[in-house]
């Protein structure tokens, strides 16, 4: 096997927490890596008025595999009141790494797998026809698009001139034509159709490699027939091409509805970035939520593998950390699939199924009491503690495949 180079990116709060745990799970797996550390988020924000520091995209472009923890995101007045004083009133504008850094390599394709470990306490449940109660299997992929959308950050409050005359020439701006141009905010949803078939063409390529038999398209293009109308189009011609994979569509706010009733149906879901974001907390929701949520974010060059849980500051300095690892090794797993190296993956992914079915040891989100320096004596398990549970299964053999 080729010797890999990581960067490794733990960001801010429980991010430094979790990605080490991470890599105790790749070692215990026998993936021979050599680690290299990237700067990213609030320190670097507020230090030096840039949280995606030149270095770390440096380093990216150079090994091309990342793993990043998490980062701390603060609204505009507050972001700029904690930078460094000399770095104040200079025009710096926060904006999220994690975002900038799939643009920046356009990471397009964002992989958001939601499947439910039997056992796990956190799993949805509803109530069966006979009033008893009924634990459906969730095994739904999302594959979000990870650059453009809502997201493209082309928005404006008081917008300039040029801009409000063009929206004039469309009839439908008549309706704001007399609102103050500073009571006006504006963000763009832009979609390319290069974009929509990248991701709609890794979702069918996906369901077609792992066997499931749909893809749905989940936007709204009953009112944003531009942009979710494109996504709809450009699915329907992919799907010439997998004639075994069922092409179905459902409206954003219908299959939130449609999550608690029929979860299981869906095998892999194909969304634009804003609502691939809702969507996969959503499906998230269902199979532990954040403890659970890992995440793939792959471009042409480089890949970038994180849990979809943000930093928690509140429990960076708790000691014994109690937050669960298990997004964060899942994510690690991610990785190894993206390099080919599924059956190492699989070994971790079934010793946490392992762990999370013995039901010993857990994390204080799968007993469902709160968070907080309490959470050890009321029989939680410490973040280590869950990591030694699943290296101890990794050793007992039984997960070999
Ligand atoms: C996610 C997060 C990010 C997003 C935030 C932290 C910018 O919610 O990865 O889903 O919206 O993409
Ligand atoms: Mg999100």
């Amino acid at each position: 096997m080729n010797r890999y180079t990581v960067v490794t990116m733990p960001g801010d709060g429980v991010g430094k927490v979790v990605l080490p745990e991470a890599l105790r799970v790749l070692d215990a797996v026998g993936f021979d890596a050599e680690y290299v550390h990237a700067e990213i988020g609030w320190d670097e924000w507020i230090q030096h008025g840039n949280p995606l520091p030149q270095r770390t995209i440096d380093l990216l472009a150079e090994h091309k595999l990342g793993l990043f923890g998490a980062i701390t995101s603060k609204p505009k007045r507050e972001a700029d009141a904690e930078l460094r004083p000399e770095l104040r009133g200079k025009g710096l504008v926060y904006y999220s790494p994690i975002v900038t850094m799939r643009q920046r390599f356009d990471l397009d394709v964002c992989i958001r797998p939601c499947r439910s470990f039997p056992g796990n306490p956190l799993n949805f449940v509803r109530r069966d026809r006979n009033g008893g109660i009924d634990e459906p299997k969730v095994d739904t992929v999302i594959f979000r698009q990870n650059t453009e959308g809502l997201y493209a950050g082309v928005e404006w409050t008081d917008p300039p001139d040029q801009v409000v005359a063009a929206l004039a020439t469309h009839p439908r701006f008549k309706a704001f034509a007399s609102t103050p141009k500073k009571d006006l905010a504006i963000s763009t949803r832009i979609f390319t159709r290069r974009a929509c078939r990248r991701i709609v063409e890794a979702a069918f390529a996906y369901a077609e490699q792992h066997g499931y038999r749909s893809v749905t398209v989940c936007e709204k293009p009953n009112v944003l027939r531009e942009t979710s109308g494109m996504m709809e189009q450009v699915a329907r011609e992919v799907q010439k091409a997998h004639p075994t994979i069922q092409l179905w569509s459902t409206n954003i706010d219908a299959q939130m509805m449609w999550l608690t009733k029929n979860p299981e149906d869906y095998g892999v879901i194909v969304a634009g970035n804003m609502f691939g974001d809702i969507v996969s907390d959503a499906f998230a929701g269902l199979v532990g939520g954040l403890g659970f949520a890992c995440s793939a974010n792959i471009g042409d060059e480089v890949a970038v593998f994180e849990p979809t849980h943000g930093s928690a500051p509140k429990y960076e300095t708790l000691q014994p950390s109690i937050v669960n690892p298990i997004a964060m090794i899942l994510s690690a797993a991610m990785m190894l699939d993206h390099i080919g190296d599924s059956s190492r993956a699989n070994r971790i992914r079934r010793a946490i199924a392992q762990v999370v079915a013995a039901g010993e040891v857990r994390t204080y989100d799968m007993m469902r009491i709160p968070g907080g320096p309490q959470s050890i004596a009321q029989g939680a398990a410490s973040t280590s503690e869950m990591t030694d549970a699943i290296l101890a299964a990794l050793a007992s053999g039984a997960v070999h495949a």
